[in-house]
């Protein structure tokens, strides 16, 4: 092959990477500036028993969705017929020692996280605990940073309620939840069997010392 041909194939291709390279990088950038938007129309309240209705149809249609593949549904509704009730939620909702975060976008609930103050498992070094009960994110939100919005506003209230360290217990295969923990700097710590029914699995037990 002639030089002039191997240079025209190279210009070609650096043009052509060059080309594709700007695309990718410009659907990055929308991306970026969607998810930027959509972070700066989301607030984040703390539930009340007002929203009780909303808050159990958030957590039914959130756990439903994440799990109903891996579990029976005659277990799956066993479980949130038990954990969902409005009964369960209302006395929650008026427990001091729980809060429940709300992600909203207008009037919509779209993810929610569930703390527990003072609540403990396994080795936590005499440190004031508070534990991370539930986080979940509706299916069409999830990865666009609703759920790091949550965790900042948890670790912003333990510390100004000066507890030492967040734990908390995920699914040992929920590889994605993990990775996401792990990006706030929760570490393993130990585990625990989780009981769905007749299903029992090993939740791993992360903390991150404040
Ligand atoms: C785990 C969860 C709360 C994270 O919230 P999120 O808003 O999706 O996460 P963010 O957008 O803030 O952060 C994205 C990161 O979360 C992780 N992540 C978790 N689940 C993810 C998913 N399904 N898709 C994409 N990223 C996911 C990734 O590590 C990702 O990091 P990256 O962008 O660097 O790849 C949310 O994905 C969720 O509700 N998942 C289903 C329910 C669940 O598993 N809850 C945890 C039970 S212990």
């Amino acid at each position: 092959m002639s030089l002039s041909v191997l240079l025209n194939i190279n210009i070609l291709t650096d043009s052509t990477f060059k080309i594709r390279f700007n695309f990718v990088f410009k659907l990055l950038k929308l991306k970026n500036t969607f998810v930027s938007y959509l972070n700066f129309m989301i607030k984040i309240k703390t539930g009340t028993i007002e929203d009780v209705n909303s808050l159990r149809d958030l957590c039914i249609e959130t756990f439903y969705k994440k799990w109903k593949s891996t579990n029976t549904e005659e277990d799956m509704q066993c479980y949130m017929n038990e954990f969902f009730s409005n009964e369960k939620l209302k006395t929650e909702l008026q427990d001091p020692e729980i809060s429940y975060l709300i992600s909203q976008s207008s009037e919509k609930f779209i993810a929610y996280t569930k703390i527990k103050r003072n609540s403990f498992e396994g080795d936590l070094g005499n440190l004031k605990p508070i534990e991370i009960q539930r986080m979940y994110v509706l299916e069409s939100y999830i990865g666009q940073r609703i759920g790091e919005s949550l965790m900042k506003e948890v670790i912003e209230i333990a510390k100004k309620e000066q507890f030492e360290v967040v734990w908390l217990g995920v699914w040992e295969k929920n590889y994605e939840a993990i990775k996401f923990y792990k990006r706030f700097g929760f570490d393993f710590y130990g585990s625990h069997d989780f009981v769905l029914g007749a299903d029992i699995t090993t939740d791993l037990l992360m903390k991150k010392v404040l």
